[in-house]
């Protein structure tokens, strides 16, 4: 079946779907994206998603392209046009197409908005979750607004290609006091021997993940012992348990870190547990 984007105003074949060569995300990466899981044909937790959209566009004081509800259309169409089930929902903004100019464009420029959908295998992505995954960690290179969903991503695809040459499925950044600030496109948690979970608080050096958030909701409903701190390169290596969370990952349990085994060396019970009952609790829309 040919895929098909969304561009501006139009569904295109995914195969001919383009921006203009100055649109401003192509020559300055001058843009943000989300990336929404789609499950059984239904957005999970778009609203949360579409909020922290609205929160990056004021971050960087760039317009909405389109009023909320139509772009829930728009979601929801692009899922539907592609026969997505079981995959992602990607979208991006940018502030639009202009004459080259660091600067921003003249005022009414209008923002760019691409829609894409596409499936995921998801057997593929169950096997990995009951085998484990392995990490690497990288030095964090990134700009401090981190908490930005922007498409700069320039250090996130040095660090992931990085881990995909050392046979990972993904990066870990670690900051100058050795300390792990999160994934490449994930973040990264761990549960500690006496069975606390923890993980980085999202007000500095991480983006504050939807899927995050919902696991932080249902590790309380759980009534497991949550801390929100730092942790180091070091007290993850001898954790109980570690994982990450995206929406393109939901629970992902890791079972190495730079080589060293973690726990026994399988995914651990909290972390399979928090993937079971994932979505049980997030949202899934209409
Ligand atoms: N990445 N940290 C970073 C740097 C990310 O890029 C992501 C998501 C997350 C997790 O956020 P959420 O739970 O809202 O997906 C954390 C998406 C999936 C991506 O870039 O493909």
């Amino acid at each position: 079946m040919s895929r098909v984007a969304y561009v501006n105003g139009r569904y295109v074949p995914h195969s001919r779907a383009c921006v203009h060569i100055e649109d401003r995300g192509y020559q300055f990466s001058d843009g943000v994206y989300e990336v929404c899981e789609v499950r059984g044909g239904h957005l999970v937790d778009e609203r949360r998603h579409l909020e922290r959209l609205v929160r990056s566009l004021k971050e960087l004081r760039m317009d909405m392209p389109m009023a909320l509800a139509p772009m829930r259309v728009v979601l929801r169409e692009t899922v539907a046009r592609n026969r997505v089930s079981d995959g992602i929902a990607y979208l991006q903004v940018t502030r639009g197409v202009a004459r080259r100019d660091h600067a921003f464009p003249p005022p009414g420029t209008r923002p760019s908005f691409v829609v894409t959908a596409r499936s995921i295998d998801r057997a593929r992505q169950e096997t990995a979750a009951e085998d484990g995954v392995a990490v690497v960690t990288v030095p964090d290179n990134r700009w401090e607004r981190v908490d930005i969903k922007t498409v700069s991503l320039l250090p996130n695809v040095m660090a992931r290609q990085a881990a995909r040459e050392q046979g990972a499925r993904e990066a870990w950044f670690v900051d100058s006091k050795g300390m792990v600030t999160e994934g490449s496109s994930s973040n990264a948690w761990i549960v500690t021997n006496d069975g606390l979970v923890v993980t980085r608080p999202a007000e500095r050096g991480i983006l504050k993940g939807i899927t995050r958030t919902v696991v932080l909701e249902i590790a309380a409903a759980q009534g497991l012992r949550v801390e929100e701190r730092g942790f180091s390169v070091d007290e993850a290596k001898t954790a109980k348990e570690a994982f990450m969370t995206a929406a393109s990952q939901i629970v992902m349990p890791v079972i190495a870190i730079d080589g060293s085994r973690i726990g026994n060396g399988a995914p651990g019970p909290v972390a399979r547990e928090l993937r079971a009952r994932f979505h049980k609790i997030a949202e899934i829309a209409s």
